[in-house]
């Protein structure tokens, strides 16, 4: 008898020893297991929340402040005077209001997760305040449901709307690339004189160190013409520009009667 139970151990101790991953991976497993049944597995991202879960972090339950946008879970306990009970904010913590950030409707009829259908503008609106919670707070975890599943990982609705984010960021990069190539004119109107429109080395609040020429430009994403300041050798190379009638094309002044 104690004789086999010598054999079995020193099997157990030699296989233990030949597959150390094997026996870590069991072990690893059964905890995991745990952690996830328990849900509220870490995971590299920090803890994964249910909606319940998410829903006691309301200052009263638990004196802790957590709120969700796109299903990113932050800690805005620091924020108490903003978020916590009966204050402007509260409305965000506990949940996932991410149409709030955009719309502005803070009713409890209003909180949504839903961001679909949101425009590009209103988009990168949106992930401004992701960017806020990301700069300004601590992400603690994950909500599952509608942007991530129970592993943590995005579901086809978060990919999308992530899509969708970094779409919006590169028109609006686009659109800022190109008010510093052509940056607004300043505009002055008069009753009797008409539009006086003139390029200075700040127009268009872009510091620059060229002036540039009034020009009507074609504005691709309003689909409508705007004054815009042309750097003179450019002033031949750009397809989408025209020169303002009656106007000296060299100078930096023009007066326009409409
Ligand atoms: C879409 C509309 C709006 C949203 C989603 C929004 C959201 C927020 C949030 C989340 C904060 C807290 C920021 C933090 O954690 O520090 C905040 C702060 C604040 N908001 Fe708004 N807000 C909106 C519109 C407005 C408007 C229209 C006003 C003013 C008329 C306003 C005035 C303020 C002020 C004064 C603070 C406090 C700033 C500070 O103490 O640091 N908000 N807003």
């Amino acid at each position: 008898m104690y004789k086999k139970l010598a054999v079995c151990s020193l099997l157990i101790a030699i296989i233990a020893l030949i597959l150390p991953n094997y026996v870590s991976n069991v072990i690893g497993t059964i905890i995991g297991s745990y952690l996830f049944f328990t849900n509220e597995s870490s995971n590299s991202d920090g803890t994964i929340f249910t909606k319940e879960e998410l829903k006691l972090y309301n200052g009263i339950d638990n004196t802790e402040l957590y709120l969700s946008i796109l299903g990113n879970v932050f800690d805005v306990t620091r924020g108490k005077k903003h978020y916590g009970p009966n204050q402007q904010y509260n409305v965000f913590v506990g949940c996932d209001a991410s149409r709030s950030f955009v719309t502005g409707m803070f009713g409890k009829e209003d909180i949504s997760e839903e961001v679909i259908d949101f425009s590009k503008e209103e988009l990168s609106s949106l992930n401004h305040w992701v960017k806020f919670y990301k700069k300004e707070y601590n992400q603690v975890g994950k909500l599952v449901g509608k942007y991530y599943f129970q592993d943590g990982k995005p579901t086809p609705y978060g990919e999308k709307v992530n899509k969708l984010i970094k779409e919006a960021e590169l028109v609006k990069e686009h659109e800022k690339e190109q008010l510093k190539k052509f940056p607004h004119c300043n505009v002055e109107w008069d009753a009797n004189q008409g539009s006086k429109l003139w390029c200075s080395n700040k127009s268009g609040g872009i510091s620059r160190d060229w002036v540039g020429v009034p020009r009507q430009y074609y504005d691709v994403n309003t689909k409508s013409y705007r004054c815009a300041c042309i750097k003179q050798d450019q002033v031949n190379n750009i397809g989408n520009i025209k020169e303002y009638e009656g106007c000296d094309k060299g100078s930096n002044i023009c007066f326009v009667k409409t």
